[in-house]
C-alpha cells in the first residue's frame, strides 16, 4: 500500500501546503483530490512569493510528478497562468504535471453566479466566488463540462448550449447575463490547445504508478468541517475535503491507502460564514491574527480566529480515520500567557463529545485552561526541545482525540518543522 493521505483536520488553511511540500520528497507522486482555485497555498518560489491555488505545491521538487485528479474543479484560466509562472520562475512543469481529462471545468457563469448569490444574501456563506458551488452542481446534475471536453469544439458548444439553458432563469433572477456559447467556446477552446499537452488519463496513471509501488501522496483541500457532507453544513464547500474523497477524486480504491496524516492548527481558525464555538472576538482573537498573520490567501479576508476545537479534532480524527495528527503554528501561542482548550461542547444541558449535526452555533464551549510559555519555538527540531508546557499541550491534543501527533510546525519556514519523517515509512 502506496498511497498516503493529507487532509485537513478543521475549517481549512490548517497549513497543508508546508506539510505537503515537506513530505513532497518522499514521495514519486502527488495527487490534488478535491475543491478548486477555492484554496490557497503561499509559497516561496525563485525567491519570490507565490500563491498556488491548483497545481500541488509538491510542484516544487525536481524528482516529484503532480497530478490534478478528477474530483477536483478547474478554472483553467488559473491553471494556465499557474502553469507560466512556475515557468517564468524557472520551475520545469511539462511531463511532470497532468490534469484529469474528468475533472470538472469552472465555467464564466459559475463565477457571475456564485458572485451574485452572495451579494444577494448577504455573504452568508461566505464562499470564495470562485465559481465553486454552481461547477459541483453542474457536475452532480450531470450537465458539467469536463476538461477533456476543451479539446473538442463541437462537443463543448452542444454540452455549452444545454448548460447555459439551466443557468438562464437563474441569471436573470438574479440580475446577471450570461455570457453567449459562442464567446465561451471561443475562449475556452483556445486554453484547452494551451493546455493539451497537459490533459490526460490520470487515474490510469495513478493506477499504474500503485502497480509499480511508487509512493503516492494524495493532497486534500480545505478541511474535514467544511467537507460537504461531514462539515458545518450548509456552511460549507460542495465537495468532499474528508480522506474518504481522495478514492473517488484520484480513481483508485481504498485497499491503496495506508494511513491518513490529518493537518491542524494549534488554535483554530474560519473564513466565511457559519458556526464557531470555540471563536474569540476579542483581543485575544486579534492577537492569534496578528501572531499567525491570518488572512486568507484566496480573499485576503481576515481570518476568524479562536480557541483550539477538540471537539471538532476529535470528529476529525473520526471521520478520516487518521493515523497521525501534524500540527502546525504551534510557534504561534508563544503570545498568550495562558491557553484554552475546547474538550467538549454543552447543549440542552448535556455534554457532548462529538460536534451535533445541527445547532452548532448554539453549543457552548467547555474549556480546560493549560499553562502557556513564551518562548520562541522556531529552533526546536524534536519534540523534546519544546518548552515543557507546550509538550504538555500536545500531550493533552493526543489524550483528548486518541491520536498521535508526528510532524510539529513551528515557524513559516521548511526548516522551522519538529519531529519530520518519511511518511511512507512505520
Ligand atoms: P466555496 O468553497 O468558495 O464555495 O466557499 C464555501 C465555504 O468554504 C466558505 O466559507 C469559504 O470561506 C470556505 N472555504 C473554501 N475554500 C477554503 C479554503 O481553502 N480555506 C478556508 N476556507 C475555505
Amino acid at each position: 500500500m502506496s498511497a498516503v493521505v493529507v487532509v485537513g483536520a478543521q475549517w481549512g488553511d490548517e497549513g497543508k501546503g508546508k506539510v505537503v511540500d515537506l513530505y513532497a520528497p518522499y514521495a514519486d507522486l502527488v495527487v490534488r483530490y478535491a475543491g478548486g482555485a477555492n484554496a490557497g497555498h503561499t509559497l516561496v518560489v525563485g525567491g519570490e512569493k507565490q500563491i498556488l491555488h491548483l497545481i500541488p505545491s509538491g510542484i516544487l521538487h525536481e524528482q516529484t510528478r503532480c497530478i490534478v485528479g478528477q474530483g477536483t474543479v478547474i478554472d483553467p484560466a488559473v491553471f494556465l497562468q499557474e502553469i507560466e509562472t512556475l515557468n517564468e520562475r524557472g520551475v520545469g512543469t511539462e511531463g511532470r504535471l497532468l490534469v484529469s481529462q474528468r475533472a470538472h471545468v469552472v465555467l464564466p457563469h459559475h463565477k457571475l453566479i456564485d458572485g451574485l448569490r452572495e451579494k444577494k444574501s448577504g455573504g452568508a456563506i461566505g464562499t470564495t466566488k470562485r465559481g465553486i458551488g454552481p461547477c459541483y452542481e453542474d457536475k452532480v446534475a450531470r450537465r458539467g463540462v469536463r476538461i477533456g471536453d476543451l479539446l473538442d469544439a463541437d462537443r463543448l458548444r452542444a454540452k455549452l448550449d444545454a448548460n447555459l439553458e439551466c443557468w438562464r432563469p437563474v441569471a436573470e433572477d438574479l440580475g446577471g447575463t450570461l455570457p453567449s456559447t459562442d464567446e465561451i467556446v471561443t475562449q475556452y477552446t483556445e486554453l484547452g490547445e494551451a493546455l493539451r499537452g497537459y490533459i490526460g488519463d490520470a487515474g490510469s496513471i495513478i493506477r499504474a504508478s500503485i502497480k509499480a509501488d511508487e509512493k503516492i501522496l494524495l493532497e486534500g483541500a480545505q478541511g474535514t468541517m467544511l467537507d460537504i457532507d461531514n462539515g458545518t453544513y450548509p456552511f460549507v464547500t460542495s465537495s468532499n475535503a474528508v480522506a474518504g474523497g481522495a478514492c473517488a477524486g484520484a480513481g483508485i480504491g481504498p485497499t491503496h491507502i495506508r494511513s491518513a496524516i490529518g493537518i491542524a492548527k494549534a488554535y483554530t481558525t474560519r473564513v466565511g460564514g457559519g458556526p464557531f464555538p470555540t471563536e474569540l472576538q476579542d483581543e485575544t482573537g486579534q492577537k492569534l491574527r496578528d501572531a499567525g498573520a491570518e488572512y486568507g490567501s484566496t480573499t485576503g479576508r481576515p481570518r476568524r480566529c479562536g480557541w483550539l476545537d477538540l471537539v471538532a479534532l476529535r470528529h476529525a480524527v473520526a471521520v478520516n480515520g487518521l493515523n497521525e495528527l501534524a500540527i502546525t503554528k504551534l510557534d504561534v501561542l508563544s503570545v498568550l500567557p495562558k491557553l484554552e482548550v475546547c474538550v467538549a461542547y454543552e447543549l440542552d444541558g448535556e455534554r457532548l463529545a462529538f460536534p451535533p449535526y445541527e445547532r452548532i452555533e448554539e453549543a457552548q464551549p467547555i474549556y480546560e485552561t493549560l499553562e502557556g510559555w513564551s518562548d520562541d519555538l522556531t529552533a526546536c527540531r524534536t519534540r523534546g526541545d519544546l518548552p515543557p508546557a507546550a509538550q504538555q499541550y500536545l500531550g493533552r491534543i493526543e489524550q483528548e482525540v486518541g491520536c498521535r501527533v508526528g510532524v510539529v510546525s513551528v515557524g513559516p519556514d521548511r526548516e522551522d518543522t519538529a519531529d519530520l519523517r518519511d511518511p511512507f515509512r512505520g
